[in-house]
């Protein structure tokens, strides 16, 4: 796979980057993507199940399918693009990693600023009082029982996810668009950008004179407006771009 010219270029002059990444990006780590060619979790909509409404209209089903989900997570291990992510640090003065994915193989592969738009799976909260005190161990019947209740108030405890429809966690939405004004190249990766306001960061870069470099083996409906776009998988793309970066900037180990 050779790497396009514009984004060499653009890896050359680049100082701060930022790499909004998306379940494109852990597909190689064996986690399914929502949409384009992967396959939906439990062959459903995450648009009409990833919803608060859907939570409290049927909560078992939810903790069946995060609990089908966060065991997934934690079996995977970070693939290649995610250790090419985390190599960056050592090419640029800052590298910001804004995740869709609610896996944490992006922090599990060195990755050291990740900010988590949509949470991280691996998490609960208590719908109605707020972050649990820590994540309670699974009830006598595993998670696959009825939702357990906050020790605190008796709400409903729920993986620390963002759902359709909710204001993303507060001061990451705040520091990802800081990174995205601030970034001289954003690497777009793995994602369908179907999603808002995740999918309005590429464009505030772009407005802010950032170049735009598109990994994924699909185009996308924001693709034209891409500097460069690298039609290969995550794992094949990110290192070659790592490894490119870290020559340009003379940090190869
Ligand atoms: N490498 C890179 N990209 C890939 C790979 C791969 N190996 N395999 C698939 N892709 C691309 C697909 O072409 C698609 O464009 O990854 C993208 C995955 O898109 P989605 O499944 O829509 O995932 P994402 O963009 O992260 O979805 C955003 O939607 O359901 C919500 O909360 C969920 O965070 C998620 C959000």
């Amino acid at each position: 796979m050779t790497v396009p010219d514009a984004a060499a270029a653009a890896l050359k002059r680049a100082r701060r980057v930022a790499v909004l990444t998306g379940a494109g990006v852990s597909r190689e780590s064996g986690i399914s993507t929502f949409r384009g060619s992967g396959g939906h979790w439990w062959k459903r909509d995450p648009m009409k199940l990833d919803t608060a409404e859907a939570f409290r209209k049927d909560p078992r089903l939810m903790w069946e399918w995060y609990t089908d989900r966060r065991a997934g997570a934690l079996a995977a291990l970070p693939n290649p693009g995610h250790e090419a992510v985390a190599r960056l640090e050592a090419a640029y003065d800052d590298v910001a990693v804004l995740t869709q994915n609610m896996d944490g193989l992006h922090q599990r592969a060195g990755s050291t600023r990740v900010l988590e738009l949509h949470g991280n799976i691996t998490g609960i909260r208590c719908g109605a009082c707020g972050p649990a005190p820590s994540p309670p161990s699974p009830p006598p019947g595993g998670w696959g029982g009825l939702p357990p209740t906050c020790g605190r108030c008796g709400g409903m405890l729920m993986p620390d996810v963002v759902w359709y429809g909710e204001p993303l966690p507060a001061g990451v939405w705040e520091e990802a668009t800081r990174a995205a004004l601030s970034c001289d190249a954003m690497v777009v990766a793995g994602t369908s950008l179907a999603v808002s306001p995740a999918n309005t960061l590429p464009e505030m870069a772009k407005s802010a004179g950032a170049a735009l470099l598109e990994v994924n083996p699909e185009e996308t409906p924001m693709s034209g407006m891409m500097d460069a776009s690298i039609r290969d998988t995550a794992g094949a793309a990110l290192p070659r771009l790592a490894e490119l970066a870290l020559s340009l900037k003379g940090a190869a180990g």
